[in-house]
């Protein structure tokens, strides 16, 4: 059987009216138009539709199965309507986030308030380090991608949406936790718990020693930011951190952060992707988010306005 979906729909408006006239009337064609439509479509199937008796259009046994197919394909082309429209306008499709161990402290409250605008869209979230992230992006396997300063020569579209100020953590207990303006050189003389290879928070603390030529004494390599603070306050050592991580421990006075110079170090967050990627209106509609809103809605003692960002390695 070969048809058309104009011959169904044409079909459909004519067994709805039980009337050529006003089919042809809702369709805008003329009524010999329609006639020709049902004719060919009657060929088709190879059996009449209709039983005109004197003025009155009935509909065969083959006209009511018709019927019931041609509205049950009329209401899933609707369907299929809303949907494309959905997706165009960015309010219905996937979102695949990868974001650095660190961002998984403020990410869910973003995803949190974008997902109340945007109820009918379904993201996926991987939260993993900054070496992992890297490949990711090489690799085109994410969306968008959220971490720290983006590498100097990928052919990456990044934009600074918040600032990453790291600080110093200390048990509330430290030595240093009361004095002001320690001395960069003091901290030669402490243990430092740091983060794995491939973190970007372990990478931006050895180039800033390193830059101001200190040794940093790296004690244990801790691979959580959480395993970090909880190192620290069972007095295993120093942390350096962001300070996203840190809201409940200084809240709760189990952590403090250390007036040193130089601190805290200054980075940003960026949403990143492949300048050649051709981001889904839902990946484009979640970068505008962090890059218009984000600052404001997880800061908002700030003034509102754009991060400017500064290279910085
Ligand atoms: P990290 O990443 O959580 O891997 O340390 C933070 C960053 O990219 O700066």
């Amino acid at each position: 059987m070969h048809l058309t979906l104009r011959q169904l729909k044409v079909f459909e408006a004519v067994a709805r009216h039980l009337s050529f006239r006003r089919a042809a009337e809702e369709l805008h064609l003329s009524q010999p138009a329609v006639s020709m439509q049902i004719k060919q479509l009657e060929a088709n199937v190879e059996l009449p539709l209709f039983d005109h008796v004197g003025k009155k259009v009935f509909l065969t046994e083959a006209g009511h199965e018709m019927f019931h197919y041609s509205r049950a394909i009329a209401d899933l082309l609707n369907e299929t309507d809303e949907v494309i429209e959905q997706l165009k306008g960015g309010r219905r499709g996937k979102l695949t986030l990868s974001v650095a161990s660190t961002v998984n402290y403020f990410a869910p409250a973003l995803l949190s308030t974008f997902c109340q605008r945007f109820p009918d869209i379904n993201i996926s979230l991987d939260v993993t380090n900054r070496e992992t992230l890297l490949r990711q992006l090489a690799d085109n396997e994410a969306d968008l991608v959220i971490m720290g300063q983006p590498p100097a020569g990928e052919d990456l579209e990044a934009g600074a949406f918040m600032e990453n100020p790291l600080v110093i953590i200390a048990p509330p207990d430290h030595p240093l936790a009361g004095e002001r303006r320690v001395p960069l050189q003091r901290l030669e003389d402490e243990t430092f718990l740091v983060r794995e290879r491939g973190s970007g928070t372990r990478g931006a603390t050895e180039r800033f020693f390193s830059q101001h030529g200190i040794t940093l004494n790296a004690g244990m390599e801790v691979s959580s930011n959480e395993a970090i603070k909880q190192s620290v306050q069972a007095g295993l050592g120093l942390g350096l951190l962001s300070r996203d991580t840190l809201e409940m421990e200084l809240a709760l006075n189990r952590l403090v952060v250390l007036d040193v110079e130089g601190f805290p170090i200054v980075r940003h967050w960026y949403v990143m992707h492949r300048r050649a990627k051709r981001l889904s209106p839902v990946a484009q509609a979640f970068k505008r988010f962090l890059l218009e809103e984000a600052n404001t809605l997880l800061h908002p003692e700030l003034p509102a306005g754009g991060v400017s960002a500064v290279a910085e390695e």
